[in-house]
């Protein structure tokens, strides 16, 4: 048979998207598939880690027996060896017969651990012998069993952290990042939107028969501005509910607004993020604009302060920004080239945004989150047209 290419592979089991960053993720799992190799996959929670882990399954020569999914931050410390490794009777109180782990119950195909990083210490070294040789002993039994198993293993958490923390060992962590596949989350492959969007309403039209008219330009790039620190299934779930409330309404860009926590999404919550990366122009953009929301809280305080001592000079526009001592607009990232003034990024963010939507004053007025008529006041300040 002819393997797939990378559409038809991501058609056949499930996998939207185009972005790069989803392009270079299916490669690996495409390359993966087909071997025994263990394989880690890393992410933020809802970035869609689990539906990678069954297509790698799928996809490979195991898939003939389901994949055995155990959730390690989900079981008590206290049974977790006797419910990976199994047990022998009496082992201890209640274990009042023998019984298989799941790891043999995967014997002879996949098994997927979700959360991996809260495996307690005791139990990593274990699962570190079952990587190396497939042996394990039951809990209670001093006779070494042999399995073959596939693992794949997920976690939200920063592993390298945890281990600096000492709560992983180094030796699992080793083994384990030799297959790291990184699923970005949704907000650095925002183009995915769309094609993850229409995904989602045929999927709930079809399941509920509720009718689906449509959806404005400007809704679409609202969608695609937001944070989604939830990801896909975010994304997943706001989806279900516009269309089960707006039932057959064809969807405005306010209808969007009333499902999306804007109010969480602006400058405080936006910058820590976006300060780990300095590349690309969505990500300047955002900085920009959370720099000049802050502007404007700032101007606000300092002009109540100088009207209530009385100083009474209202501060112009045009002041450089120090957001704390020693810290100016230069220091954050190297996306942000030189200091600059407030005015000089506000035209320059303007600027950007025009261009990006080719002059249509609409989308850009959308995208900045000012009204269309600030858009044309600001155009003619600084001279843009
Ligand atoms: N690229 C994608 N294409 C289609 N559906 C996706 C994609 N990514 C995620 N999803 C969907 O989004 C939801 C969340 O994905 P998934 O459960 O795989 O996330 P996760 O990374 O395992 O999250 P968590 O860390 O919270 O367990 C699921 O309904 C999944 O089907
Ligand atoms: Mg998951």
């Amino acid at each position: 048979m002819e393997p797939l290419d990378r559409k038809q592979f991501q058609k056949k089991y499930g996998i939207i998207g185009s972005s790069l960053e989803i392009q270079e993720v299916v490669q690996i799992v495409q390359h993966v598939a087909p071997t025994d190799i263990t394989v880690l996959i890393t992410g933020e929670s809802g970035v869609g880690k689990e539906i990678v882990a069954q297509a790698i399954h799928n996809a490979g020569n195991r898939s003939k027996k389901e994949m055995v999914t155990v959730n390690c931050g989900a079981i008590p410390e206290g049974i977790i060896e006797s419910e990976l490794f199994g047990h022998e009777k009496g082992s201890f109180t209640g274990a009042v017969g023998e019984r298989k782990g799941y790891f043999e119950l995967a014997d002879g195909g996949t098994i997927f651990l979700d959360e991996i990083g809260e495996l307690p210490p005791a139990t990593q070294v274990k699962f570190l012998r079952i990587l190396e040789n497939g042996e394990f002993l039951r809990v209670g039994s001093s006779v070494a069993r042999k399995v073959d198993v596939r693992v794949i293993a997920a976690t939200n958490k920063d592993l390298e952290q945890e281990v600096r923390n000492g709560n992983f060992r180094q030796d699992l962590y080793y083994r384990l990042r030799s297959v790291n596949i990184r699923i970005p989350p949704l907000r650095d492959r925002r183009e995915d939107i769309p094609e993850l969007f229409e995904k989602f309403v045929a999927e709930f039209s079809e399941r509920n028969n509720i009718p689906f008219n449509g959806i404005t330009p400007e809704a679409m790039t609202e969608l695609q501005n937001y944070y989604w620190q939830g990801n896909v299934r975010e994304l997943r779930n706001v989806v279900e509910s516009m269309l089960v409330i707006e039932r057959g309404k064809k969807i405005e860009v306010d209808d969007v607004r009333r499902y999306l926590h804007t109010e969480h999404s602006g400058a405080q919550r936006m910058l820590p993020a976006l300060l780990q990366k300095h590349n690309d122009f969505d990500e300047r953009q955002l900085i920009l604009r959370a720099l000049i929301d802050m502007k404007a809280d700032i101007l606000e305080l300092k002009n109540m302060i100088a009207s209530i001592s009385g100083e009474g000079h209202p501060l112009s526009d045009h002041q450089p920004v120090m957001l704390q001592p020693g810290v100016s607009v230069k220091n954050i990232g190297s996306s942000v080239p030189e200091t600059l003034s407030i005015g000089e990024m506000e035209r320059r963010m303007i600027e950007n945004s025009l261009k990006k939507y080719h002059g249509n004053r609409r989308l850009a007025a959308n995208e900045l989150k000012i009204s269309e008529r600030t858009l044309y006041r600001k155009i003619k300040e600084y001279n843009l047209s």
